[in-house]
């Protein structure tokens, strides 16, 4: 309640990138110091870790590392960090995020901005010996640098592979963000073989998902399962934000996250879990227990929000950690 009626009306009333700026400024300070939330009573294992509950936080809010604890504190039984790229990166130039309240939606084409693989895999090495580490699972999102071609992707994906491997509990390939020009390419057959064989070269026994976009048609979405399967990949997260604007009035250039989003990732999620056993981790306008219980019957293991929980806040976390 205290976050609806009265820190939401304050953080929306700034700018989108200023809010999320302010409002990671002060977990990453209040993250310590908050206490951890007591074991809830409906634990789940996937891809050989355990998970308090089912609810995560999705990639790209935490993109550097910066609030680990506060995460845990707020409630959350994973995080995802990043994405990361192998080259430290401004993204694309401002404004870049913009809120639709009505369509309970986002648009963002922040473009990756990050302070790259190095940078961030040192700072979680010092969180590590600070023994500050959260006791929840921490997955690391990776994805391709900017400026490398596409034709280079699989060196670029394995430069930050190598740094940032040994913070991680899981490593998500994020194959599908639409502000990388190119980067969905990746999800064709034969480049996302290569890419996939590289990784296992290196993987030992760390978990790898791979992230999916919402736009694939039926037969693409068929090829992906197989390679992955093919690949023993660990997961797949369904899915990143859309192309498809068509919920929207005053359209902005980006990828759509939020409740248009919900019914096309689910759809995603049911046509996977058709094809594979392998765990999904379901993501895409989850703003209540509804909307979260009808990816977990399109078969999802796992959930990760992250326009809900802007909307709703920690309270939205509370209420999922129950299902
Ligand atoms: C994202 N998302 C995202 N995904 C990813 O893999 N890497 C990233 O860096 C980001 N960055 C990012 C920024 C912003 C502002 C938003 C709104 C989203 C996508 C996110 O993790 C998630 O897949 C989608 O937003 C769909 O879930 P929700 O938001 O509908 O719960």
């Amino acid at each position: 309640m205290i976050y609806e009626r009265l820190v939401r009306p304050l953080l929306f009333a700034l700018d989108p990138e200023t809010a999320h700026h302010f409002a990671l400024a002060f977990l990453r300070t209040a993250g310590p110091l908050l206490s951890k939330p007591p074991d809830t009573l409906s634990p789940v294992s996937a891809f050989g870790l355990n998970f308090r509950h089912r609810i995560g936080l999705a990639a790209g809010l935490d993109k550097n590392g910066i609030a680990l604890p506060a995460w845990e504190a707020l409630g959350f039984s994973f995080v995802e960090i990043g994405t990361v790229t192998a080259q430290a990166q401004p993204g694309n130039p401002r404004p870049r995020i913009f809120r639709y309240p009505k369509e309970r939606a986002l648009i963002n084409r922040l473009g990756f901005n990050n302070d790259g693989a190095e940078v961030i895999a040192n700072r979680l090495a010092h969180l590590r010996e600070r023994g500050s580490w959260p006791g929840i699972p921490v997955g690391i999102n990776i994805g391709k640098s900017r400026i490398t071609p596409i034709e280079h992707a699989v060196e670029d994906y394995l430069f930050s592979f190598r740094k940032l491997q040994a913070q991680a509990d899981y490593v998500a390939l994020n194959i599908s963000s639409p502000n990388t020009p190119g980067l969905r390419e990746l999800q064709g057959s034969q480049r996302l073989d290569e890419l996939l064989r590289a990784i296992n070269a290196e993987r030992a026994n760390l978990p790898v998902l791979v992230k999916i976009a919402p736009d694939l048609e039926p037969a693409a979405l068929d090829e992906l399962v197989s390679v992955c399967k093919s690949n023993n990949i660990s997961g797949i997260i369904a899915t990143n934000t859309t192309l498809d604007h068509s919920a929207i009035a005053r359209d902005e250039e980006g990828g759509l996250s939020g409740a248009p989003l919900q019914k096309k990732s689910t759809a995603i999620i049911r046509q996977i879990a058709t094809k594979t056993k392998i765990p999904i981790i379901g993501c895409g306008g989850i703003f209540d227990a509804d909307s979260a219980r009808e990816k977990i019957e399109a078969g999802a293991t796992l959930l990760q929000i992250y326009t809900g929980f802007i909307f709703r806040g920690p309270k939205l976390v509370h209420e999922l950690a129950k299902l």
